[in-house]
C-alpha cells in the first residue's frame, strides 16, 4: 500500500524577508523536510532608511509573495491541488506585513478546501534545526534576531519552555543600532562583523552587562557606543570600535549560554536565527565542544538562521499531524500572545 505523502505550503512574512517554502512529509515522520524554498529580501527597499520601515515592508511583500510561490510552485513540479496544508505567520512581528502571509494562506486554503495552519515565529526559529539536526532532547537554545534574543529550555518537539528574555533591545537590533552608528549599511550585523574582523577588541572598553538570570540586555552596551563615538569623533577607529563592541555582544551573550549549560545540566545546545550566521559566536561556541562542555552544537545553515517560510513548515507540520488546524478568522498580533479569534458574524 503506498503512503500519501503531506505536503505544506507555508509563508513567512513577518518582517522584511518574503519567502515560501514547499515540505513534504512521509506519514508518522517527525520533520518534515524541504522540497523548495524561496527568499526575497527588501534589504534595498530599506537600506536608505537605515532601518525598516513597515509600510514599505508590506507593499513589498505584495510585490514578492506572488513570485516566490509561483517560483516553488513550478520548480517543485507541483500544483496547489497537491498541497494539503497552507500555513503562513501569524504572530509576532508587522501587523501589515504578517496580513500579507496569512491572507494569502487562508485564501489558498479557502478556495482549495484544504486546512489552514497559524504558525508562531519564534517558534519557528526554535524549530529550525529539526530540519537539519537529529536532535537529542532536551537542550538549550538561544534566539538571537533582529527582534528577539531570548533562551529555552527545549524539552520535546513542541516543548519550549522560555527561562529567559531581553529586558530591551536584541541582539540583532544592538548590531544593526551599532552598525548605524558606525555608518555602516543595513542589515547592520554582517556588515559590523565584517568590519570588526580588521579591528581589535581591546582598543576601547565596553563594560561588562549584568542583568540577574539569563534574561539580556543590550541597550546599555549600545549607549556606550553613542558615547564613545562622540567622544572620540573623527579620532575613532571604526574597526577597533565595532570590534570592541561585537566583543561585548558576544560576551553577553555567551556568558547567559555557559550559565544556563550549567545550571540545567545539559550539554547540548542550539543557536538560532539572525545572528546564529555571526562566525566569532559560531566558533566560540564550537571552542565549548573542543573543551567537552558541549556535547552537540545545532545551528541552522547561514539561509535557515534568518527569516524564512521552512522553519515555519516545521511548526506547520507538527501541528497539522496533532490536527491542531486553526480557524479561517484567526487575526495575527504583534506580540507572541495567542491570535485572536475574531467572532464571526455570519
Ligand atoms: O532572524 P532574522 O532574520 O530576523 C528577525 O526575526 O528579527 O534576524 C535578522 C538579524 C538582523 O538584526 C541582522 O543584523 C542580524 O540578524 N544578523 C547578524 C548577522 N547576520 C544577520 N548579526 C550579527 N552577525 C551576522 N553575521
Ligand atoms: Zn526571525
Amino acid at each position: 500500500m503506498s503512503k500519501k505523502p503531506i505536503r505544506l505550503l507555508c509563508f513567512e512574512s513577518s518582517c522584511d524577508d518574503t519567502s515560501v517554502a514547499l515540505l513534504e512529509a512521509q506519514p508518522g515522520d517527525d520533520v518534515p523536510r524541504i522540497v523548495e524554498f524561496s527568499v526575497q529580501s527588501q534589504d534595498d527597499v530599506h537600506e536608505k532608511y537605515g532601518g525598516i520601515v513597515p509600510e514599505l515592508a508590506s507593499r513589498a511583500h505584495l510585490k514578492n509573495l506572488l513570485p516566490c510561490i509561483r517560483k516553488v510552485l513550478s520548480k517543485s513540479k507541483l500544483s496547489f491541488s497537491e498541497i494539503d496544508c497552507f500555513a503562513a505567520t501569524s504572530k509576532p512581528g508587522l501587523v501589515g506585513s504578517l496580513l500579507i502571509g496569512q491572507t494569502a494562506a487562508k485564501t489558498l486554503a479557502f478556495i482549495h478546501q484544504k486546512a489552514f495552519v497559524a504558525c508562531d515565529h519564534l517558534e519557528g526559529h526554535l524549530g529550525s534545526v529539526f530540519l537539519q539536526h537529529q536532535v537529542q532532547f532536551p537542550f538549550l537554545s538561544i534566539i538571537a534576531s533582529g527582534g528577539h534574543s531570548s533562551l529555552y529550555l527545549v524539552k520535546g518537539f513542541d516543548e519550549f519552555e522560555k527561562i529567559g528574555v531581553t529586558i530591551d533591545d536584541a541582539a540583532g537590533e544592538a548590531f544593526d543600532k551599532g552598525a548605524k552608528l558606525l555608518g555602516l549599511g543595513f542589515p547592520g550585523g554582517p556588515e559590523l562583523e565584517k568590519l570588526a574582523r580588521d579591528g581589535s577588541a581591546s582598543t576601547y572598553s565596553f563594560p561588562a552587562v549584568n542583568v540577574p538570570g539569563f534574561d539580556f540586555s543590550f541597550s546599555g552596551i549600545k549607549s556606550e557606543l553613542v558615547r564613545l563615538v562622540n567622544r572620540e569623533a573623527d579620532a575613532l577607529n571604526r574597526a577597533d570600535a565595532a570590534a570592541g563592541y561585537q566583543h561585548c555582544i558576544l560576551n553577553h551573550l555567551f556568558s547567559k549560554i555557559t550559565k544556563a549549560l550549567d545550571h540545567y545540566a545539559v550539554s547540548r545546545l542550539s543557536l538560532v536565527g539572525g545572528v546564529a550566521r555571526n562566525q566569532e559566536l559560531r566558533s566560540r561556541i564550537k571552542n565549548l565542544q573542543t573543551q567537552e562542555k558541549l556535547t552537540e552544537f545545532y545551528v541552522p545553515s547561514p539561509e535557515l538562521c534568518t527569516d524564512n517560510a521552512a522553519m515555519i513548515g516545521v511548526q506547520a507540520y507538527r501541528k497539522f499531524i496533532r490536527g491542531e488546524l486553526s480557524d479561517l478568522t484567526t487575526d495575527v498580533s504583534s506580540t507572541s500572545r495567542p491570535a485572536v479569534k475574531r467572532k464571526s458574524n455570519g
